[in-house]
């Protein structure tokens, strides 16, 4: 038995995340720790919503909420879809927590102490009307280089051209359209990570087993120009965590927050002490899986993330990390993903392009939506979500062929045995056969399951699912039944065998259908199947079940053409 920390990446605030997000991040990282549970493994998952920055400010605005309120009303919806989807969280934190205010101040003065932090002036378009500094972005006008007038201060939409606020002609706020604008002279807190290269190319170059995606982005980021160029920590905002050293002030940095992509990473670690305060635990509770001097040696910590998160969480934290000198933990293996396209384009928060997680649910339950996620996850390059191919595989796979299963064989042993297990002899040579066979497979599904390659372990999971129907269509009971009943009776009892040991392999996709399968099997949860002959004699002579209502409906035309047409087009994000 292992102990395993896993985070997802933390979701931002603003509305609610569409399936692109899920499946980015969330829902594999969901998936891992369901199985390492099931492995009987002590886990401790963590995710929370990303409160801080400007997109949070203008949302709320946006609302005509104040924002800490907005805040509170968006991360407990976010937790309810959370739940919906069956993400198996110990606890979903705010990165606006009391806990991450200390840790993040605590590390921005471990920094400064470092000679980590240096201060920068700089000139920032400043909106008289707003009374506030502009982020880059908030600024608009009309671009020099092709006349487009809704070009940001960052850079031109329409001609691709990076710009400077200064550079644009007519310059206005997006927040108010304000022109009242001036550049005002303000100092600013730089992480100087560039100092910590050779100490990150070391760690980085440590991580062997890291996927291509991971290391390459990394190191093209630690070589690249100035992909760790020193950075920003500080804004100009009023929502976020405020500048300290450690609890003190921080003497010209009055009225200043630390930037989101500072205090972000940190929740990670202010979640587990969240999670401890929560469930009434001590401090020691929580470092035990953070410290490594306080217990956390022995933890393999993983994180999940979009791949856009990558130069985050491989430069810019674990230079907090390290530069900070104290024993944290830090990530050994970093899962990342690409994106997933929806229908020709790309899902988009901000256009509201796509199916969003409230309304996914409102379609269909939950594990018709894991279960095509999961299976076409964006691993190795960008996927599509297509209203087709989710038809055809929530048929073909949920429908056709684990639903198909556990209904035939509950059902045929219904009609001729009654609801309860019927005896017959001992297991034959195509049992035997079926039993080694599906030993292998499942051996390969856990090999899967440890490297987390998500699509691969579904294929072998579907697969071993299809050996139970393979074996009824060649033992077909409801032939045998006619010249030898209790042989028929033997297929029958190890046709509800396999319906127990499919419910206990699917449950880190499928944990709805998994409690719905033992239920309707009379069974608890058990643990791991490590011996496949042994698991599929569990169900024995005499044990009584209730035959399921179908698992799966399957997704007719008129449904598919209906939501296609009803998700073209955008809703109001
Ligand atoms: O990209 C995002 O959705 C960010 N909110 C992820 C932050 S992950 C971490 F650093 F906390
Ligand atoms: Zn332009």
């Amino acid at each position: 038995m292992a102990r395993h920390l896993i985070t997802s990446a933390i979701p931002y605030i603003n509305g609610i995340k569409h399936l692109g997000n899920l499946i980015g991040s969330q829902l594999p990282a969901d998936l891992f720790a369901r199985y390492l549970r099931a492995r009987g493994h002590e886990v401790l998952f963590l995710c929370a919503t990303d409160e801080h920055g400007t997109p949070a400010e203008l949302a709320a605005a946006k609302a005509a909420k104040p924002v800490a309120e907005y805040c509170a009303e968006m991360h407990a919806v976010q937790a309810r879809i959370a739940e919906g989807f069956r993400l198996s969280f110990d606890h979903f934190g705010r990165s606006s927590s009391p806990q991450n205010h200390a840790l993040t101040q605590h590390f921005a003065g471990r920094l400064a102490d470092a000679g980590l932090i240096g201060e920068v002036s700089e000139k920032q378009v400043y909106s008289i009307t707003d009374g506030r500094f502009l982020p880059d972005r908030y600024i608009e006008g009309t671009c020099p280089n092709c006349g487009y007038d809704k070009a940001r201060g960052d850079q031109c939409e329409n001609c691709t051209k990076q710009l400077d606020p200064t550079d644009l002609i007519d310059a206005r706020s997006a927040v108010s359209g304000s022109t009242d604008l001036e550049v005002r002279e303000t100092k600013h807190l730089y992480l100087r990570q560039s100092e910590l290269k050779d100490e990150l190319d070391a760690w980085i170059d440590s991580k062997t087993e890291w996927p291509i995606l991971t290391t390459s982005i990394a190191k093209k980021w630690l070589h690249d120009g100035d992909g760790l160029r020193d950075r920003g920590i500080t804004r100009d905002l009023d929502w976020g965590i405020p500048v300290q050293r450690g609890t003190q002030p921080w003497p010209g940095m009055e009225g200043k927050v630390f930037y989101v992509w500072f205090d972000a990473p940190i929740e990670y670690i202010a979640c587990a002490s969240e999670w401890a305060a929560a469930n009434g635990l001590t401090d020691a509770e929580w470092q035990r899986w953070w410290r490594t001097d306080k217990g956390a040696e022995d933890v393999r910590y993983t994180q999940f993330m979009g791949k856009d998160n990558v130069p985050f969480h491989t430069l810019s934290f674990p230079a907090t990390l390290i530069g900070s000198g104290e024993n944290w933990k830090m990530v050994d293996h970093l899962k990342s993903f690409n994106y997933l396209n929806y229908d020709g384009g790309q899902f988009s928060t901000s256009q509201g392009r796509g199916v969003f997680m409230d309304q996914a649910l409102e379609l269909l339950p939950a594990d018709y939506w894991r279960w095509w996620l999961l299976s076409h996850a964006p691993e190795s390059s960008d996927s599509e979500f297509t209203w087709e191919i989710f038809q055809s595989s929530v048929n073909k796979d949920l429908a056709d062929v684990l639903g198909n299963f556990v209904s035939r064989i509950t059902k045929f042993c219904r009609s001729k045995f009654g609801e309860e297990v019927p005896q017959g002899g001992a297991y034959g040579e195509i049992e035997t056969n079926l039993i080694d066979d599906l030993s292998e497979r499942v051996d390969r599904y856990a090999r899967h399951m440890e490297k987390m390659e998500v699509r691969k372990s579904a294929q072998e999971l579907r697969a071993i699912w299809a050996c139970g129907n393979e074996y009824l269509q060649t033992v077909a009971p409801w032939t045998t039944f006619k010249t030898n009943p209790e042989r028929a009776a033997m297929q029958t009892r190890l046709g509800l065998n396999l319906a127990h040991l499919y419910a206990v392999l699917s449950e880190p996709y499928l944990p709805d259908t998994t409690d719905r399968v033992l239920a309707s099997l009379n069974v608890e949860k058990t643990s791991w199947p490590e011996d496949i002959a042994e698991f599929l004699q569990r169900l024995s002579s005499g044990h009584s079940f209730q035959t399921p209502e179908v698992l799966f409906a399957k997704i007719t035309d008129e449904q598919r053409e209906d939501w296609q047409r009803k998700f073209s087009g955008t809703r109001n994000p």
